[in-house]
């Protein structure tokens, strides 16, 4: 398995590329399902999870051929992939499958949209959680669907087809809209989903719906109206930057000092993870096209952050937060209220010397003047990350293994970090 080593102590200097973001790619992928037409992607992340989900939409039926495979000659340009659901083969979406990525467990809307049925596995518990889908099931049965929980499968029809409703979400979830808002496109008559999530990547699946001649309206705001149409098309549609990806090399500057410019991103995707950092400290300007953030010579302040959903400070920025947080010059609180298991990474931080102590949902983390380098490892994609932001500030090796959970997230870690002058470098085997 391969491991990341960092040597620590270097400031960060150059500009990085942001990719399409992955929490974006993979909903706009499982979009294809809705129609027999072409959906063609720009600006796909190469990440394990979006090849991960080109196998599992393979398995329904989706084909899918990536422009210009030979001609790639800058790799932060991001892939443009065709995906093609010419017929759908299986509406069964297996336990082998959905178990690997949450997110496969989505396929469930459209496939329920376009072919009145499906038999997508549970996805069964994570590192970060339980992560319950009661409320996918009960926003479809919203909408007319019949569904039964079978030998670990939600067995799913819609004889005639789905039918729009009003429905209010209890709680708010990003996956649950994403799969409310395609299965409606699709069904008879308007839907209205309130307690929507505002999160930009809803809103950019939104965009390639209507494009696909979906009729939504209010998406990015907590009321979203659907029209449903008979059919969908094919459209042409680019994914939004990674506002998570923006905001975790924010940090990584911040903690590490200098002056680095995260190109091709926009900083209205993360105002409040931006005005957090601003607040310890670091100097962020707004650019045509990005974002430069700056630290020079100032300490790091304590701030205290509470994870909310959009437009709140994001859970995916948590742990790469309090890394930073471990080097601060005072005291500060995080507190997690999305997740109810996301503080994995702080027995890590603390193997390489910072002082945190858990109360429940809140982390108090009292910084610290020095880190030492050490062999850490991570349960999950923000939390390894959180351990390469830590590195980077240590004295001597800090060692991240099970790299692959970076894998998942994070396009060319290691290259990225070195172009600004970090010591960093992935060890094969
Ligand atoms: C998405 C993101 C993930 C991010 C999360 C919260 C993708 C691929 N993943 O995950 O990176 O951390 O949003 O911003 O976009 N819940 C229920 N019942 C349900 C569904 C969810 O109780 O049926 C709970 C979850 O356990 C969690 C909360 O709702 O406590 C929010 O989860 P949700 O927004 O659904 O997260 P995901 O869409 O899975």
């Amino acid at each position: 398995m391969d491991r990341i080593r960092i040597r620590g102590g270097n400031a960060l200097n150059g500009t990085i590329p942001i990719s399409g973001a992955k929490n974006a790619a993979l909903p706009l992928m499982i979009a294809s399902l809705l129609t027999d037409d072409t959906l063609t992607l720009e600006n796909v992340p190469h990440l394990a999870d979006v090849e991960q989900l080109i196998r599992i939409l393979g398995n329904h039926g989706v084909d899918y051929a990536v422009s210009g495979k030979r001609l790639v000659q800058d790799p932060s340009q991001g892939r443009t992939i065709h995906f093609t659901a010419r017929t759908i083969v299986d509406t069964t979406a297996p336990y082998e499958l959905v178990s690997k990525m949450r997110a496969s467990f989505w396929v469930i809307g459209p496939l329920l949209a376009r072919m009145h049925k499906a038999r997508v596995s549970l996805p069964g518990g994570c590192a970060i959680g339980t992560r319950p889908v009661d409320l996918f099931i009960d926003g479809l049965r919203a909408l007319g669907a019949d569904i039964d929980i079978d030998q670990g499968y939600v067995v799913a029809e819609a004889k005639g087809g789905l039918v729009g409703a009003r429905y209010r979400f209890p709680k708010v979830s990003v996956g649950a809209t994403h799969v409310l808002m395609m299965a409606a496109s699709l069904a008879k008559g308007e839907t209205v989903i309130e307690n929507a999530a505002r999160e930009p990547e809803v809103a950019d699946l939104a965009t390639c719906l209507n494009a696909m001649g979906a009729r939504i309206s209010g998406a990015g705001t907590s009321t979203i109206t659907i029209e449903g149409v008979p059919a969908l098309s094919g459209a042409r549609h680019r994914v939004l930057p990674d506002r998570i990806e923006t905001g975790t090399y924010a940090i990584a500057a911040a903690m590490a000092g200098g002056d680095v410019t995260l190109a091709g991103t926009r900083a209205s995707l993360l105002d409040s993870a931006l005005d957090a950092l601003r607040q310890a400290g670091a100097e962020i300007t707004e650019l045509n096209d990005g974002i430069r953030v700056r630290r020079n010579g100032a300490g790091i302040s304590p701030v205290d952050v509470t994870t909310d959903p959009f437009p709140g400070f994001p859970t995916d920025l948590q742990a790469q937060f309090m890394a930073l947080m471990t080097r601060s010059g005072g005291v500060s609180n995080i507190t997690e209220t999305i997740f109810e298991n996301r503080f994995m990474h702080v027995q890590e931080l603390a193997r390489l010397g910072a002082k945190i102590s858990l109360s429940g949902q809140v982390a108090r983390v009292e910084g610290v003047p020095r880190l030492a380098g050490a062999p850490v490892m991570a349960t999950d994609l923000r939390a390894s990350v959180s351990l390469v932001i830590a590195g980077l500030v240590a004295e001597g090796e800090t060692t991240v293994n099970r790299v692959y959970h970076l894998d998942r997230g994070f396009e060319r870690l290691e290259e990225k970090l070195v172009a600004c002058g970090a010591d960093v470098e992935r060890i094969s085997g």
